[in-house]
């Protein structure tokens, strides 16, 4: 795998250059999916407000974004507002979340600019409101030509409706050129998720010990490898994003194969005895 843009290992903090200095370069994932989770209870627990939880938890982004960058990881996708979070939570935090996407896209440019980030999004995007979605192609456009990390955010994203959306696309196609439905295939489906230009990631953080997927890129993760860490987002940095990297290179990938442990195969299956039961 050829790394996304320069490494640039000496910006690593030396913690973080320890840790790194433990990892097989060869081996760093392609793409790293996280679930931001734990804002409103780091807030909790310091008898603050929720916002300033989200506040925190937008500075993780870029610090965890930055680390990313150093180390050559190319696809970063962080969900960032889910469909849920949309319907589900009160109107004043839903609005400052989208004050909050704003500000953290305006005053981070010039650091994705610094380091060669280049910014995409995922989810029902055309539904938030005007000026975020102004906000969003600015630093989108502005960052479209950085060949290092790229960052996805997903916002207003729900996996289920992401597969409506593939499938209605796919059915106009499918009408459009009178193409035969047995002759659809997994990689016809993949054409048309958010996420065609992407490779499924190869591993999924979830902050805060939450043992859900909770609606997260639910097709591309079939083989995914999955880090739960009872960290919270807020205090979740780029020294955490390595150690997962690393207990993810000590996991055995196997895609519904064998292990590689597994010695030579029976080749006459006539010859295996079952016990009698
Ligand atoms: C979960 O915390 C997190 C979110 C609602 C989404 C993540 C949002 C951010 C990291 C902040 C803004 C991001 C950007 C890109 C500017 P929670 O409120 O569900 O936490 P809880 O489960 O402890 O209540």
């Amino acid at each position: 795998m050829v790394p996304a843009g320069k490494l640039r290992i000496d910006e690593l903090s030396a913690e973080e250059r320890a840790v790194y200095a433990t990892l097989k370069p060869e081996h760093i994932p392609e793409h790293v999916a996280i679930i931001m989770d734990g804002n409103g209870r780091w807030a909790g627990r310091r008898s603050l407000k929720r916002f300033l939880g989200h506040q925190q938890g937008a500075n993780s982004v870029q610090l965890v974004t930055e680390t990313a960058s150093r180390i050559g990881l190319p696809w970063l996708t962080l969900y960032a507002f889910s469909l849920e979070n949309n319907l589900r939570r009160p109107r004043a935090e839903v609005n400052f979340l989208m004050r909050l996407l704003k500000s953290y896209l305006e005053s981070n440019l010039q650091r994705m600019m610094d380091n060669n980030v280049r910014m995409k999004y995922i989810g029902r995007t055309h539904e938030l409101p005007a000026e975020v979605q102004e906000k969003m192609r600015w630093a989108e456009e502005a960052t479209a030509r950085n060949t290092g990390t790229t960052l996805t955010l997903a916002l207003n994203y729900g996996g289920r409706s992401e597969l409506v959306d593939a499938f209605r696309g796919l059915a106009a196609e499918i009408k459009q050129k009178h193409l035969s439905p047995e002759r659809i295939t997994e990689e016809d489906i993949h054409r048309h998720l958010y996420t065609a230009q992407m490779p499924d990631p190869d591993l999924l953080i979830r902050t805060s010990g939450e043992m859900r997927l909770s609606n997260y890129l639910l097709w591309q993760i079939a083989y995914t490898e999955i880090f739960v860490t009872e960290r919270l987002w807020p205090d979740f940095r780029g020294i955490h994003l390595l150690e997962a990297i690393a207990d993810f290179q000590r996991r055995e990938r196997r895609y519904g194969g064998l292990s590689e442990s597994v010695g030579e195969v029976e080749e006459n299956p006539e010859r295996i005895r079952i016990a009698a039961g």
